[in-house]
């Protein structure tokens, strides 16, 4: 079976999926995670992976970026290949002031600016939340045994976007005195796609820059490391 943009069988996808922007860090999640990783998509170049971890089935696949094309992806897994879980995995720009570039923070919460939602229920602001099941899971595993390259992890709202690079003049500024924590470009829509098709769902991002603080940056090797410490929760989360 296949539908517009995964090209799988039914079968090929585990329960849960960690979801990156980055196909290719996808494959990379599935080769550093799984012994018996195979590839069960590659339409568009969006590669899908499924393997176990820990003896457990997990299925790792590319998102491409922005909400629209999330929003592809996740309606078909949801609907069409038995997912019940995505745990989006990426990265985000830092806009409260305590979050710093390596931190990670766990999405309990997504502002947007998209319509994507507005759409959903007529007369309503939606209110894109995460799974609590998910995100106390994570949040646990951030506690339990913390790796000393681990950044601080948080838990809290951030806000997906439409623009990466237009910015209304003062809204990171108010964003930041609303308590919001980061800005990425797809949970809004995925928390909003799991509503609707009565699965669960849950991003866990790494701060790569902070657009109110330039002081700090990150190396690609930092970058790929901090990963690994988001990749941790994740998986906690995919099989708690
Ligand atoms: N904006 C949107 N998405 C991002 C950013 C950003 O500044 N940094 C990392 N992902």
């Amino acid at each position: 079976m296949a539908t517009p943009h995964i090209a799988a069988e039914p079968g090929d996808f585990a329960p849960a999926v960690l979801m990156p922007g980055d196909p290719k860090r996808a494959q990379r999640i599935a080769e550093a995670l799984m012994d018996d990783a195979r590839l069960v998509t590659d339409v568009r170049g969006m590669l899908g992976f499924t393997g176990t971890v820990d003896g457990k089935p997990l299925s790792v696949m590319g998102s491409g970026m922005g909400q629209p094309s999330f929003t592809i992806y996740a309606t078909e897994l949801l609907s069409q290949f038995g997912v019940e879980r995505i745990i989006r995995v990426g990265t985000a720009g830092g806009i409260a002031p305590r979050v710093r570039v390596g931190d990670v923070v766990i999405a309990t919460g997504a502002h947007t600016d998209s319509a994507m939602n507005q759409l959903r229920i007529p007369g309503v602001n939606f209110s894109a939340v995460a799974d609590f099941h998910l995100a106390q899971a994570a949040w646990e595993a951030s506690r339990s045994a913390q790796a000393p390259q681990d950044g601080t992890v948080h838990a809290g709202p951030i806000i997906s976007r439409d623009h990466f690079y237009f910015t209304p003049e003062g809204q990171t500024e108010r964003l930041a005195a609303h308590g919001v924590l980061a800005v990425e470009m797809e949970a809004a829509a995925l928390y909003g796609v799991a509503a609707e098709l009565g699965a669960q769902a849950l991003a866990i991002l790494t701060i790569s820059d902070h657009l109110l603080d330039h002081s700090e940056d990150m190396s690609a090797q930092e970058r790929e490391t901090r990963f690994t410490g988001a990749l941790r929760l994740a998986v906690a989360a995919a099989h708690s």
